[in-house]
């Protein structure tokens, strides 16, 4: 329909003839159809209202936003059908506003909205009314919430790699001590020497031990590009169960796998994968508190991703518990650092994939990691027979 069509119709109303009213009434519907098509093609919220704020006209995506029902929020004010919109304080005339909201029902969201007055045809003061678009901003808040995360993780790095690195110092210098130490006591008398000599091996072994655990602390926070090369997720996971068997035999925790029949090699830093397969293999069993411990391992493969779950039947994760999961250095056990999730997320992250977890109290948790495959296949859509090969 061609736009002007309704400036034309008015402009020589005065001249329809009736056999005419009938055609021009039905190209009316036809357009006002067409338009509301358009309307709720929208995934921006679509409201008009009039001046004082009632309810004309709104699309599926405003309803969807707000959880509104048209037939019955239409002809109602808005403030009513939006609780906490104040009508009054935004509804002025030849205003245009644009203000950030955060819906709670029927879902959580981050909205946008853009109230516009729509000027009426003569240069009059009342506006015919309103128009609000309302964009839903969920998404970006959520990469935003990322950013911060990864800012904090920096910042977390950094510390942890200048405090690492005030504690090297003295411990390298500790350990030279002790072996200008060890080169006198040789001068000593047998007797004395050797429970002497002890000591000193077990002071040299523990220097050792904070070493490596500071080692092993950088290595966990720092964040990497991944190396990757074509593994074997199989292989990786038996590695890992492996460097697990001493303290899985010790509680006599029952690990039950259930693996893909055929896993394609997968691309990834295997080095990364076995700390993912260590952290979350580790939570299960130090969440299982006494016998009947069961750990269940899946692996499965889809066209375009795996999906690997470690499910316990442990203490599960308070609801409390559950959104602080990912916080550095929020741990419940006594000799946890907190870091173990964060680390995983981290890895999964860089691979391309995501992490989820699931829990009952008292019945048991679920972590769900799926990461895409690196060479995502793509299919080539066959030519339509109309087209002809040049
Ligand atoms: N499978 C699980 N069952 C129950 N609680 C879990 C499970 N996995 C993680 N948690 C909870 O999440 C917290 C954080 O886990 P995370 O692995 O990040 O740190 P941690 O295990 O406490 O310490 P770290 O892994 O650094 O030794 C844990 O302290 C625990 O309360
Ligand atoms: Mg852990």
């Amino acid at each position: 329909m061609k736009s002007g069509f309704l400036e034309k119709l008015v402009a020589r109303l005065d001249r329809v003839v009736p056999g005419e009213v009938q055609q021009l009434v039905t190209r009316l519907i036809h357009e006002k159809g067409f338009l509301e098509k358009v309307f709720e093609a929208l995934h921006e919220g679509v409201i008009i209202l009039d001046p004082k704020g009632v309810v004309g006209f709104l699309n599926l995506a405003a309803c969807q936003f707000f959880g509104l029902d048209p037939a019955q929020a239409t002809g109602k004010f808005i403030s009513t059908q939006i609780r906490g919109l104040d009508w009054a304080a935004l509804g002025k005339p030849g205003r245009t506003i644009s203000r950030d909201l955060e819906v709670f029902y029927p879902e959580n969201r981050y909205l946008n909205f853009y109230l516009a007055p729509i000027d009426g045809v003569e240069e009059e003061h009342e506006p015919l009314g309103y128009v609000m678009l309302v964009r839903d901003l969920t998404t970006t808040r959520a990469e935003a919430e990322k950013n911060l995360e990864s800012e904090r993780l920096n910042a977390l790095t950094l510390l942890a790699a200048g405090v690492a690195h005030e504690i090297g110092n003295p411990l390298n210098s500790l350990d030279i001590h002790l072996q200008l130490l060890g080169r006198k006591l040789r001068k000593l008398e047998s007797a004395e020497r050797k429970p002497l000599e002890e000591n000193l091996a077990t002071a040299r072994q523990e220097i050792q031990r904070l070493d490596l655990i500071l080692k092993q602390f950088l290595n966990a926070v720092r964040p990497t590009v991944p190396h990757r090369e074509r593994q074997d997720l199989h292989v990786l996971l038996h590695d890992t169960l492996r460097l697990l068997e001493p303290e899985l035999e010790s509680r006599s925790v029952a690990v039950e796998l259930d693996l893909a029949e055929s896993l394609p090699l997968a691309f990834i830093d295997p080095g990364q994968f076995q700390q993912v397969f260590y952290n979350l293999i580790r939570n299960a069993f130090q969440a299982i508190p006494a016998e009947n411990g069961h750990i269940t391992i899946r692996t499965r493969v889809s066209d375009f991703e795996y999906v690997i779950s470690i499910e316990d039947n442990g203490t599960g994760i308070s609801p409390e518990h559950m959104g602080a999961l990912f916080e550095p250095y929020r741990t419940t056990k006594a000799s946890g650092s907190g870091l173990g999730l964060l680390i995983v997320r981290r890895i999964i992250r860089e691979h391309g994939g995501a992490i989820a977890i699931e829990s009952e109290e008292n019945q048991g948790t679920r972590v769900l990691i799926n990461f895409p495959h690196t060479e995502r296949p793509v299919r080539l859509l066959g030519a339509p027979d109309s087209v002809i090969d040049l």
